[in-house]
């Protein structure tokens, strides 16, 4: 059995590749790089690489040929080619080189949600399901890491500041979403969906893990929306990303990353670590 995994290089596709080495071994694994070179320098001895860039179906299409299984990890939005077609360029790839199975990185509950984050993923898994190749739906909660910029403001004694109110999100560290989707690619019987997420948490709930992990006092200031967006402004983002990056604290307080599933330790065979432990490791990861 071959398995294959798009987006190599990158944090996610790079771990998925470790994890996936564990689960099968080097000789059965292809990792699909558009850049080959950082490829070679990234990944694990044994492991084939390919080339991938997901704007070139027929490039795909070869590569993917006597590929059985297929982790594909989501393109990002604002490259030149729109992550939809680039999305669609993996499927039909994958359709026209025969995949036996597709398992993709998608966006919590992404058929229902009305965030504009989750369109581009809820149509991909539309058209995967309309290949008919088997699936599962990887539907990631949010990453511990995203958060690294509150983070640190806390470790570092500053303001820790959000807008999400009492929102929840269900947090936890990248390397538990990708070590999930290894497995997943490898089970006999996967589900067709899996919402993978941590313990739901608010952002106080954010705030006191910091302090429980640096032992550091710091103000923690619920805001605005505007408040919010004011002040990612000053601190010199322009005006699209200051948007983006508040979308996120909206996307959390209108509860769409709240979430209550054990998907993700039920796939990885055990627990989590605590919100504080995790906290800990991203400051640990950043420091080195
Ligand atoms: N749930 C969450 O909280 C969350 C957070 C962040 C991201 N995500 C999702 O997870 C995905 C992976 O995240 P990540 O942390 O691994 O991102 P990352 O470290 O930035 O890696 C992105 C990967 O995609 C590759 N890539 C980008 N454009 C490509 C193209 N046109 N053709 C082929 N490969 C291309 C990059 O290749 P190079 O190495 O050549 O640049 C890299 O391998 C994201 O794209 C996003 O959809 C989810």
């Amino acid at each position: 059995m071959k398995y294959a995994i798009t987006g190599s290089t990158g944090h996610f596709g790079l771990t998925a590749v470790e994890n996936l080495v564990k689960e099968v071994g080097a000789d059965n694994v292809v990792a699909l790089a558009r850049n080959e070179e950082k490829a070679k320098k990234l990944l694990p001895a044994g492991v084939e690489i390919r080339p991938g860039s997901y704007e070139d179906a027929d490039e795909l299409t070869a590569s993917l040929k006597g590929i059985d299984r297929l982790l594909f990890v989501s393109s990002q939005p604002g490259g030149k080619v729109a992550r939809l077609d680039q999305h669609r360029n993996v499927i039909t790839a994958a359709q026209n080189a025969g995949v036996k199975f597709i398992a993709y990185t998608s966006f919590p509950h992404a058929d229902q949600s009305d965030a504009p984050l989750a369109q581009d993923h809820k149509e991909t898994e539309k058209i995967i399901a309309a290949t008919g190749i088997d699936h599962a739906f990887l539907r990631n909660n949010w990453y511990v890491e995203n958060e690294m910029s509150v983070i640190d403001a806390g470790a570092q004694g500053d303001a820790f500041v959000y807008s999400a109110a009492e929102g929840r999100a269900g947090w936890a560290l990248e390397r538990f979403y990708a070590e999930a989707a290894a497995k997943v690619v490898t089970l006999d019987a996967p589900k067709d969906v899996y919402e993978f997420a941590g313990a739901s948490h608010t952002y106080a709930d954010l705030a006191d893990a910091v302090k429980a992990a640096t032992g550091k006092i710091f103000t923690v200031n619920s805001i605005t929306d505007a408040e919010y967006h004011q002040g990612l402004q000053d601190s010199g983002l322009d005006n699209a990303t200051a948007d983006l990056v508040t979308g996120f604290q909206t996307l959390i307080r209108d509860g769409n990353l709240d979430e209550n599933t054990s998907d993700l330790p039920d796939v990885l065979g055990h627990a989590l670590p605590s919100f504080t432990d995790s906290v800990k490791e991203v400051l640990a990861k950043k420091a080195n």
